[in-house]
């Protein structure tokens, strides 16, 4: 996945976070484009519809188990990205891990398996994953998470994420230490046929561009 601002590797790990309708799914998608055919999608709210099955596993269950087979899977499958929504049904705080979800979070790298954790509340995601991303993408987040955030990566960004204007968010590079503030515009689709507002916005996202915010 390489943007002009933006450098992320397919085999990294990352969270998305933010308040509902904030835009994280739209960017998870995005992202998600890039990768294709190299990407599995963990789809419990069946929100990717754009993608082929091949790339898109919707659970039947929120169980451990469950997910935990899918890690399997992807273990001996390496080489993609790894995209969960509702992510902190799956690598929760205190939740507990499979020993194949286990390994593929912590040792993911060497078979080139990078992880997007999409979740809602940053403080219920895994606090053992949070430390092993390369990169938070925070979109505006409730107050309660306010100090959460500030704990890890201070006041001065933090009070950037609580400004954040529509669909913008912060990057923070967790190496790097930095962070800088991006947009997803997307990509003026024109279709005569108008029949799937849905499809057209598949399209659009496809076409989109990261661009400073
Ligand atoms: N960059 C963007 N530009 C224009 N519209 C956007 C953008 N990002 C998201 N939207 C629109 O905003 C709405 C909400 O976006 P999205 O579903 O991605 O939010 P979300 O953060 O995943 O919400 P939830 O927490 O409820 O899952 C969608 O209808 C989407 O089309
Ligand atoms: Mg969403």
């Amino acid at each position: 996945m390489k943007n002009k601002q933006l450098r992320i590797s397919r085999s990294d790990r990352i969270t998305i976070a933010g308040l509902p309708g904030t835009g994280k799914t739209t960017l998870a998608k995005f992202l998600s484009s890039l990768c294709v055919p190299r990407v599995l999608i963990y789809d419990p709210l069946a929100q990717y519809g754009g993608f082929e099955d091949e790339h898109r596993y919707i659970p039947k269950s929120d169980t451990a188990t469950e997910f935990n087979t899918v890690c399997r899977r992807l273990r001996a499958q390496g080489n993609l990205m790894f995209v969960v929504e509702e992510a902190e049904r799956y690598i929760g705080q205190g939740r507990p891990l499979g020993d194949d979800a286990f390994d593929l979070i912590n040792r993911g790298r060497n078979w080139n398996v990078g992880i997007t954790a999409v979740t809602r509340r940053i403080q219920r995601l895994s606090k053992d994953y949070f430390d092993l991303c390369q990169h938070v993408i925070f979109f505006k987040c409730g107050l309660k998470s306010r100090e959460y955030i500030a704990d890890m990566i201070g006041w001065a960004d933090t009070n950037r994420i609580m400004k954040l204007s529509k669909f913008s968010f912060l990057h923070y590079d967790v190496e790097k230490e930095e962070s800088s503030i991006h947009i997803l515009k997307l990509g003026s689709v024109t279709t005569p046929d108008a029949v799937a507002q849905e499809i057209k916005m598949e399209k659009s996202i496809g076409g989109g561009k990261i661009v400073d915010g």
